[in-house]
């Protein structure tokens, strides 16, 4: 956490370098969302992201500065891969699929996503992050010690309050349509405060781009038809962005109706 502090903190000289609303460049600091021109609010927050796997070609492009960047983000790359792996396993067995499901494909690719939400002198006008579900397979989030985060339920929004050394685990699209919808993914958001910064960091297990992604057979119970057709999840980050999350519209072209 000390480290990502840091980074935000450097003066902006050392972040300049960096700074790009290019959505090809792998390793990339921008402000609000990837589409700040066209968005009709902007978010409060700045946001680096960089892929960690592999590991050894991903390191190069991360960035230099803080000068122990490199070697402590990986150090928790690595575990947090490991952590996520783990609890994969543990979902996959409950819902009564075989070891090592989500190994391989589904869980091959792997993105840090670090926000930084400095103290806002409004809060009312506008949001850290706009409500959404990850568009991923599963989340590992560190929200360090300060609140703002809250999710949907039962038609309104609940802080999920910050535990000390916890991890936030959440469960996205992907899981939720390869569970056929017996795992849910949770909308949620980040709201902001004005007397201090707050920094989270997400470590986002993905499937790799051409993953075909569909509702497992085993888990399409006899009287149930499969809720989403296959597609490459490539395609779903495709809509996903245009769409910015949109949590209502976003799994749309790629349900099925019974
Ligand atoms: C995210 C996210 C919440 C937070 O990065 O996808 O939901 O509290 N972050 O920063
Ligand atoms: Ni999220």
């Amino acid at each position: 956490m000390n480290v990502f502090k840091e980074f935000f903190e450097l003066p902006a000289e050392d972040k300049a370098g960096i700074y790009s609303e290019d959505l090809k460049r792998p390793c990339r600091l921008y402000t609000s969302s990837s589409n700040y021109d066209h968005e009709n609010v902007h978010l409060w927050r700045d946001n680096l992201r960089h892929p960690c796997h592999p590991l050894e070609d991903c390191i190069k492009i991360w960035p230099l500065k803080p000068t122990r960047y490199r070697e402590i983000v990986a150090t928790y790359s690595i575990e947090a891969k490991k952590l996520g792996l783990r609890i994969l396993e543990l979902l996959s067995e409950g819902l009564g699929l075989g070891s090592g499901f989500f190994g391989d494909k589904l869980s091959d690719s792997l993105l840090l996503s670090v926000n930084h939400y400095p103290p806002c002198p409004d809060p009312s006008l506008t949001l850290g992050v706009s409500r959404h579900c990850d568009p991923n397979l599963l989340t590992i989030l560190h929200q360090g010690d300060v609140y703002g985060l809250q999710v949907f339920k039962d038609g309104e929004w609940i802080g999920v309050e910050p535990l000390h050394n916890a991890f936030v685990v959440n469960i996205g699209h992907q899981l939720q349509i390869i569970s056929n919808n017996k795992l849910k993914s949770a909308e949620h958001r980040a709201v902001t405060n004005s007397r201090v910064a707050r920094t989270t960091v997400a470590f986002f297990i993905n499937p790799s781009d051409d993953c075909v992604i569909e509702p497992d057979k085993s888990l399409i119970d006899t009287d149930e038809s499969p809720a989403y057709k296959p597609f490459q999840f490539k395609e779903f980050l495709l809509n996903y962005s245009s769409l910015m999350g949109n949590p209502e519209k976003c799994l749309e072209p790629f349900e099925l109706h019974a």
